[in-house]
């Protein structure tokens, strides 16, 4: 079976879903792979990275898409990509099935198999292809690390001479995946840390990395059954919202990191709790392509009020591509190898294994 990927726009993607490394282990497992010319050259990787470790270079994405049976991408291919691709291929990304249902649609007409990984289940089974996790964890780490070089003052506590610098208190809004690292990463620096979330499970997990966990008060559990949160209730918002308010008032930096899948994210922190808080501090907004979870946030800029500033970016991953190509790379093959029977040589659409049966779209 030939395997490929297309290079993507780099002013939106610079992630790639092929690394060196990852074109060895489809070689091992019996496949062929397809690059064009320069896929990696953004990153560092010039193509005899890839032709050293096997892969075939290819004039250019119309070449490899012709030339490939699995296509491996983060986001969807163009429309006039769309046009090229033929009955039975398969195509593998991170495809946003809310936003882009019409050309998923036009893509399942021509019978193409589609599989979206982010509606991968959180199981222990798909925790090797688990693209949430690995990117969440990665845009965790790296939205502190935006927010602390634009707060004007020091992170941890310096006992000097001259005098003391106090330590930073920072926020954390959703203590999953990308809130638990922003925490570790926040204390690694000396940060003092406060998080909160609608999922109680997350206190252990807040207090375990050293952080301070804020209850909603007479809070239920707002968990469903495949671990994510729910919708909170308007009593919970209010009581949220005063918790958060008084709050803020001491916070410097604040990473807000909550989503509900397939949702909007939720408006956590609103312009009057902004105005509250203290000049010079800093939010950096994880949520902010879904709708940001301040009321101030707008995507790709810096918005200034009363003196904080809020910031949020289409893709915090373009900031990281090599780090985070190089997990994705290894999540997609973990997918495709058990997408893929060796002795038939072709892949296997059992709707029975739940990995698979999730993240076909049809
Ligand atoms: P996410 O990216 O969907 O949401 C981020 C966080 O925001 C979540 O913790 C959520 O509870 C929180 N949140 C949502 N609305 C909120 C609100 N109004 N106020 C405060 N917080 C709010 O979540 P993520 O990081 O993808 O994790 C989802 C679940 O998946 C978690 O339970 C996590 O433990 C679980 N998980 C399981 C894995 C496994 O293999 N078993 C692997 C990774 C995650």
């Amino acid at each position: 079976m030939n395997i490929g990927s297309i290079s993507e726009d780099k002013k939106i993607e610079k992630r790639i879903s092929i690394t060196p490394e990852i074109v060895k282990k489809y070689i091992t497992l019996g496949f062929n792979v397809n690059l064009p010319k320069d896929y990696g050259i953004h990153l560092g990787l010039d193509d005899n990275k890839f032709k050293d470790q096997g892969a075939k270079i290819i004039a250019d994405n119309t070449e490899v898409i012709k030339n490939s049976d699995i296509l491996v991408q983060l986001g969807l291919i163009t429309d006039n990509e769309i046009e090229l691709i033929r009955e039975s291929q398969t195509l593998i990304g991170v495809l946003n099935p809310y936003q882009n249902k019409n050309k998923l649609e036009i893509l399942s007409k021509k019978k193409i198999n589609i599989f979206s990984l982010e509606l991968l289940p959180r199981i222990t089974r798909a925790q090797s292809m688990d693209i949430l996790s690995s990117q969440a964890n990665l845009a965790g780490y790296k939205a502190v690390v935006e927010s602390f070089a634009k707060f004007e003052k020091a992170v941890p506590m310096m006992m000097t001479a001259a005098g003391t610098v106090p330590a930073a208190k920072v926020l954390v809004v959703g203590a999953g995946v990308a809130g638990l690292q922003a925490i570790a990463t926040a204390k690694r620096m000396g940060a003092i840390v406060f998080a909160t979330d609608v999922r109680m499970a997350s206190k252990e997990q807040v207090e375990s990395l050293g952080g301070k966990f804020l209850t909603v008060d007479d809070t239920e559990n707002l968990e469903t059954e495949g671990g994510y949160a729910k919708e909170t209730s308007d009593d919970f918002k209010k009581k949220q919202e005063i918790l958060l308010a008084e709050t803020l008032k001491k916070i410097d930096i604040v990473i807000c990191t909550a989503l509900i899948p397939g949702k909007q994210a939720p408006i956590i922190i609103k312009e009057g709790m902004i105005e509250e808080m203290q000049p010079g501090s800093v939010i950096y907004d994880l949520a902010a392509i879904q709708g940001g979870n301040t009321s101030c946030t707008e995507v790709n800029k810096i918005i200034d009020k009363n003196g904080v500033k809020i910031m949020g970016e289409s893709n915090i991953l373009n900031k990281l591509p090599s780090s985070s190509s190089s997990l994705y790379a290894k999540n997609v093959f973990n997918f495709v190898s058990n997408l893929y029977d060796k002795e038939k040589k072709n892949i296997n659409i059992n709707l029975e294994d739940e990995i698979i049966a999730k993240t076909i779209i049809k």
